[in-house]
């Protein structure tokens, strides 16, 4: 029995290959007995229950936000070196708290407007067309490679107005990125990807650049000219870091909720068929669906700014806490019989997939609409999708990204 004011669970490890595959079991045996507990590997509170989750994210005065991004424990100084010779990555949107976080916030929604969204709808279905021509003759594919990863990937260069043919570039910079931030990686990996970041930011800083003189009709261009009554624009370094999270959280998770929603159906035969019988109709309630049973950005970050008592467990001032809305969205107490995949269900837009408050998903509105487009097309093109005998699935976990590395597919030709 510990001695401490707050369970300590040394047992739970993120990292090994056991919880990748499936982190749920742990999930649940936390809810019940240590909702929230602090985690020696993290050096973080972790935070499961549904109803925490959503006081944290409503009230960001005591659960401050400037910390998310912040570097492992363990970083070494040689990193911290690196880094230092590229643009900062200043505060902006994830790692921001207000008031500059509601300006910065302001001036996005301005840039990323819902038209924007609807406007790419055309291009993203005949991108996901375009995908499938490649490979539908086959009648097999691993289609994370071949279709889960680029689409996104192509969609998200095409808003930013990044030029297609620098994709694998931002992709590779950005993956290093997001190992370096969420996972335990050795030091000289460390160093390898904080000399990439200097790269990636360069590059964005570019880019920004060339906007400014020579504006363009791409969200970049929108980012630069975006303007409020009274406000400061964007600055430089202001747009760069909301250029980085763009290009790094606008196409892994999406990603994955298609992989996702592709593992999903093809063990659930019943809704593959309603898919297949009425694709326009049904895929967007399949989506949130696999937003909440998978949730491909199962946890984000957050900082208190004083001691906070939560369900008898006190967190002093400045703790860090892991919000896990993996957990939140298997929440019993919100979503009976939580395991179980059911798009019926009356309150499925009680997910924290996007999270809550100030900081939900400013894509969301796109990776809805993408996941929707992804199954329609591939129900369209693809008859009898059923999932290649014999694999074992491999999953993607560091922290904040989750899904299936790979799937392979078959379906009739
Ligand atoms: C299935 C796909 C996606 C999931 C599951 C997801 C999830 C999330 C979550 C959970 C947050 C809250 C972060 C926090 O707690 O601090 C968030 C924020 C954010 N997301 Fe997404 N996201 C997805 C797709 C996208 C896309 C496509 C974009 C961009 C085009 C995007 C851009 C952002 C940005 C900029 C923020 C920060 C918003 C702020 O702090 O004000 N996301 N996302």
């Amino acid at each position: 029995v510990s001695t401490e004011p707050f369970p300590i669970r040394p047992d739970y490890n993120p990292f090994i290959p056991a919880h990748k595959r499936d982190p749920f079991p742990f999930y649940a045996e936390a809810r019940k007995h240590t909702p929230i507990f602090f985690s020696p590997i993290l050096n973080m509170f972790v935070i499961t229950r549904h109803e925490d989750i959503v006081a944290i994210t409503g009230d960001p005065a005591r659960f401050s936000s400037m910390q998310s991004l912040e570097m492992p424990p363990d970083t070494p100084p040689e990193v911290f070196g690196i880094l230092s010779q590229g643009h900062p990555l200043v505060p902006a949107l994830i790692n921001n708290d207000p008031p500059s976080h509601t300006r910065i916030r302001g001036l996005c929604n301005k840039a990323f407007t819902p038209s924007r969204v609807a406007a790419m709808e055309g291009r993203m279905r005949a991108t996901a067309n375009m995908l499938v021509d490649q490979f539908a003759a086959a009648g097999k594919a691993d289609i994370m490679g071949q279709f889960a990863f680029p689409l996104p990937q192509i969609v998200i260069a095409d808003i930013v107005g990044v030029p297609r043919e620098d994709i694998q570039k931002f992709v590779g910079w950005g993956a290093e990125w997001a190992a370096m931030q969420f996972e335990k990686l050795p030091p000289d990996a460390q160093i390898q990807a904080a000399h990439s970041a200097v790269a990636f930011q360069q590059y964005n800083a570019d880019m920004v650049e060339a906007r400014r003189a020579n504006p363009q009709d791409d969200l970049m261009s929108g980012l630069v000219h975006a303007q409020i009554d009274g406000e400061a624009r964007l600055s430089t370094v202001e747009i760069i870091s909301i250029v980085t999270t763009l290009l790094i959280a606008g196409h892994m998770t999406t990603s994955h909720l298609i992989g996702d929603a592709l593992a999903v159906l093809t063990q659930h035969p019943d809704h593959m068929a309603a898919l297949y019988r009425d694709p326009s109709n049904t895929a967007a309630g399949l989506v949130e669906e696999i937003l909440r049973l998978e949730t491909p950005a199962p946890g984000l970050f957050r900082t208190t700014t004083e001691d906070v008592t939560m369900n008898g467990v006190t967190m002093p001032k400045g703790a860090r806490l892991y919000l896990l809305y993996a957990s939140a969205n298997r929440d019993e107490s919100v979503f009976p019989d939580p395991d179980r995949f059911d798009p019926a269900r009356p309150n499925l837009g009680n997910h924290l997939a996007f999270s809550r408050g100030i900081h939900y998903c400013l894509g969301a509105p796109l990776a809805r609409l993408e996941g929707k487009v992804a199954l329609e097309v591939l129900a369209a093109r693809l008859p009898n999708m059923r999932m290649a005998a014999g694999q074992e699935l491999d999953y993607t976990l560091n922290l904040s990204f989750r899904g299936p590395n790979a799937l392979v597919l078959e379906w009739d030709v």
